[in-house]
């Protein structure tokens, strides 16, 4: 509620040809010298892919499955967001990581060409989620126009066509899902679908146990999976982003946890809209084809 207003409708600003949230770009120097330790984790994704699930997921693995170790504080205290820095620092990352003992479970947006060196020099391990194209457009538009801090989406054909030039913050889709594709097996990297872990989220859910080394109890798996359905975390005040208040987010325009389902993108693009998407899309995604699926 005391928000100043110079933060809200954000500018954006280019660091290395990526547009960012001005607030990100006028600390930039901080954010790349950042030093991320061995043991650090990092949870990596293009905004709306399913990050906060991902956290979820992530934290209750490490916690045994523990509901309550998970709600000692909300999601964006427990694994802080590397890049963001807003004035009255109620959800800035750096701040939070400067007293945060590692290891550290740390969630970030940049592309993989603007991830601080250190996780590189470290060999941190990374999660990164990918999701289709159309929902994650879909689900960015609904974020941007409740979330204040981000720039006025405008209508539906004007956001579809900035998503598609790149001109969102944290820069394009494409460039991002492809960067991280392309790494993959060089970095210590698991890479997700959203759409697989609405298909089979015990699976899933495995295979993060694994990647992070973790032996978890099948009972434990089990619980994980109820305790990070759609509807668990929209009931779950620390998972759900109801801490932050609604001068920043707007929950009269949408909500954190819209829908989270796999082909809403049909409600919302017209069929000239998606067959415009497609053509570019091909010729777009053709260099680095991540398989993705647009609907289930
Ligand atoms: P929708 O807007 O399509 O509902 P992020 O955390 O990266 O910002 O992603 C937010 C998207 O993930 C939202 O998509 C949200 O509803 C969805 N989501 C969050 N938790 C989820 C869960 N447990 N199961 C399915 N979708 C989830």
């Amino acid at each position: 509620t005391d928000m100043p207003d110079w933060s809200l409708r954000s500018n954006l600003l280019s660091i290395k040809g990526v547009p960012l949230l001005e607030s990100i770009a006028m600390h930039w120097e901080r954010v790349e010298a950042f030093q991320a330790v061995p043991g650090d984790l990092l949870i990596a994704t293009y905004p709306k892919a399913g990050t906060t699930w991902t956290q979820e997921i992530v934290d209750l693995i490490m916690n045994d499955g523990k509901k309550e170790e998970c709600m000692r504080a909300p999601t964006h205290i427990r694994m802080p967001f590397l890049e963001i820095s807003t004035p009255n620092k109620i959800m800035s990352g750096f701040q939070l990581l400067q007293v945060m003992a590692p290891p550290r479970v740390i969630k970030t947006h940049l592309p993989i060409q603007l991830v601080p060196h250190s996780f590189w020099e470290n060999r941190c391990k990374v999660i990164y989620v990918a999701r289709n194209a159309k929902d994650t457009a879909v689900s960015y538009y609904h974020f941007s126009r409740m979330n204040q801090v981000q720039p006025d989406p405008g209508t539906w054909p004007e956001y579809l066509d900035k998503f598609m030039r790149g001109e969102l913050p944290w820069g394009s889709w494409y460039d991002h899902v492809k960067g991280y594709w392309k790494e993959k097996e060089k970095k210590n990297m698991l890479y997700l679908f959203f759409e697989d872990m609405k298909e089979d989220p015990r699976r899933e859910v495995l295979r993060i146990a694994g990647f992070l080394g973790r032996h978890v109890p099948v009972d434990t798996i089990d619980n994980i999976v109820q305790l990070t359905t759609f509807a668990a975390m929209k009931n779950n005040p620390m998972a759900n982003y109801s801490t932050v208040p609604d001068s920043i987010f707007d929950r009269k325009a949408s909500e954190f946890l819209r829908k989270g389902e796999v082909g809403d993108w049909q409600n919302h693009f017209s069929s000239q809209q998606s067959a415009v998407f497609d053509e570019h899309y091909r010729r777009v995604i053709a260099d680095t084809p991540v398989p993705f699926r647009f609907l289930l």
